[in-house]
């Protein structure tokens, strides 16, 4: 693998960021952190989506001018990434000058080959969308099914673009790369969607929509605002439709594009068709993830339980957001929906970050203290032929374990990734119980004690690198008191020979990596979003 190129969604910035930005971000963060395990050269963009109507009414409402409301809210966005120790290369904000030129020189392009054309068009709109909605799927109501209100009416001259041109190409595309869509389910839904897909208006009336990237050579109308959008996943490369930068021939195309299953329609049909259009590779993988919901119910403004991403990490008093990240990305099953909930964050994290990972790491290391002055003797070589009744099997199953987790993320199943190592952590805990390196040293059996020890902490070494991701800080944590160099690690080569012989750690030096979550504090996250 020479290059890793992912991106997120880049979320509206009409308000703060809340929970449901955060799963995305994390999500994608710990992908960009795993393959940062496996190649030298990942590029990671996240960013803001700054223009079109929904914000411009946001703005006049508040009273402000759209570019403030947009700086305002966009650095509530960095400022959440930022605590949740996001580790992105570009923030991009499609209100960034850069991005605003290319988009208009893509939009001449498509109409210089006639892939854009005028067209007078009457239609409904949602602004919540940001999209003309087909009357078939209003409620009974005539409202938009996401966000429940009704569409306005719009009747204007735009411009459209042809999809139709470009509809049986896709198909095909969807139809022969099976992981292409990912969770294949979602697949199907997109196929149904194409089924009566027709030419689509990429443009708005200057009169009713000011804020937005004007069409190059017809101030009268603005760009509309989801080419404008997508197009970022290009433009932060320094695409440029004649000459495009060594960046964007190195990093295009994109490995994954990782968004929420409801805009799924816009990655996969609309930008597929602009990217053919403009005669560039497509994306390698599109993944939808599921939405989360809190105690089981839509967050909403009006039921008053919107949570923001960085709530949840103040309210229980956490020096990391490593147990927050853990939480939200072991949350859901691929591409399935996920919950938060105090209760239920509490009890994970304390079982499987305190109790199974961080106290298998400090009794271990609290033993070899206790018995052998933490030093690791010769004798406790793991390469040593004659290791206690099961020893070779758990450091087969850890090696083994490193490419169950690859293939996992291969998919992006983080949930089931993380699933697979807390249950190395957890038959390690069992190996620990069935040799017991306690009994091992009162019979004086010292050097069966000392390679029981030597091999759980061989393993731990292991579970540092698969957990880094997830919880970086942790991880770090754990290796530096295994002295085992994360930073260089590549999962291709990683064995279980990274425990050296001589002194490892004394008594001061061992401490627990995760305190458990207090009880007490549980009931305080619930701070709603400004
Ligand atoms: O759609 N759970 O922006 P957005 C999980 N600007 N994910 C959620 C969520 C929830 N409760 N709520 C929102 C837009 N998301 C466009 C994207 S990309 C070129 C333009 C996810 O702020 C949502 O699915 O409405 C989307 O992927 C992202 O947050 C931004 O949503
Ligand atoms: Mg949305």
């Amino acid at each position: 693998m020479d290059k890793f190129y992912l991106t997120t969604a880049i979320d509206y910035v009409n308000g703060a960021p809340h929970i449901g930005h955060a799963y995305e971000k994390i999500l994608s963060d710990v992908i960009a952190r795993h393959y940062k395990q496996r190649c030298d050269d990942v590029y990671f963009l996240t960013g803001t989506d700054e223009h079109g109507i929904k914000i411009q009414k946001t703005a006049a409402k508040e009273g402000i001018t759209p570019k403030e409301l947009c700086d305002k809210n966009s650095q509530k966005f960095k400022d959440a990434w930022k605590a949740l120790d996001m580790d992105y290369n570009r923030f991009i904000r499609t209100t960034d000058e850069d991005h605003k030129a290319i988009v208009q020189k893509i939009f001449q392009k498509l109409l210089d080959n006639g892939d854009i054309y005028m067209h007078s068009y009457e239609g409904w709109y949602c602004p919540g969308c940001e999209c003309f909605l087909n009357p078939k799927d209003l409620t009974e109501d005539g409202l938009c099914p996401d966000h429940l209100r009704k569409p306005d009416i719009v009747k204007e001259e735009n411009y459209f673009f042809k999809l139709s041109k470009y509809k049986d190409a896709i198909i095909k595309h969807i139809k022969e790369n099976p992981d292409f869509i990912l969770p294949q389910f979602r697949a199907n839904e997109v196929l149904n969607q194409l089924e009566d897909i027709q030419d689509i208006s990429v443009s708005r009336a200057k009169s009713n929509v000011q804020w937005g990237i004007d069409v190059l050579n017809d101030p009268e109308q603005s760009i509309y605002v989801w080419i404008d959008a997508l197009s970022n996943y290009i433009t932060a490369l320094g695409y440029d439709t004649e000459n495009p930068s060594e960046m964007f021939k190195k990093y295009w195309p994109v490995d994954v594009h990782v968004i929420g299953k409801d805009i799924l329609k816009f990655h996969s049909i609309y930008w597929i068709g602009i990217l053919m259009a403009l005669g560039l590779p497509l994306p390698k993988h599109i993944f939808a993830h599921g939405w989360i919901t809190i105690d089981e119910s839509k967050m909403s403004k009006s039921l008053g339980n919107v949570i923001s991403p960085t709530s949840v990490i103040e309210n229980f008093e956490l020096s990391t957001p490593d147990a927050f990240r853990y939480y939200m990305a072991t949350t859901a099953p691929a591409g399935r929906d996920g919950n938060y909930s105090d209760d239920d964050f509490k009890e994970k994290v304390n079982a499987h970050l305190a109790n199974s990972m961080g106290n298998l790491l400090n009794r271990t290391l609290s033993m070899l203290v206790k018995y052998f002055d933490g030093e690791i003797k010769p004798e406790f070589d793991i390469n040593n032929n004659e290791l206690v009744e099961g020893s070779k099997a758990l450091l087969k199953t850890a090696l083994g374990k490193v490419k169950i987790v690859e293939n996992h993320f291969d998919k992006f199943e983080i949930a089931e990734a993380g699933q697979e190592i807390i249950n190395l952590v957890d038959l390690t805990n069992k190996y620990v119980t069935d040799n017991a390196p306690w009994t091992l040293a009162k019979e004086e059996k010292m050097t069966e004690c000392g390679q029981v020890l030597t091999t759980v902490l061989e393993v731990m070494c292991v579970v540092s690198a698969l957990i880094y991701p997830y919880c970086p800080n942790i991880a770090q944590d754990m290796a530096k008191q295994l002295s085992f160099n994360l930073d260089s690690v590549k999962l291709d080569t990683l064995d279980v020979h990274n425990i050296k012989t001589g002194k490892l750690i004394t008594k001061e030096e061992i401490h627990p990596v995760f305190l458990r979550v207090d009880s007490e504090l549980a009931d305080k996250s619930k701070a709603l979003v400004k």
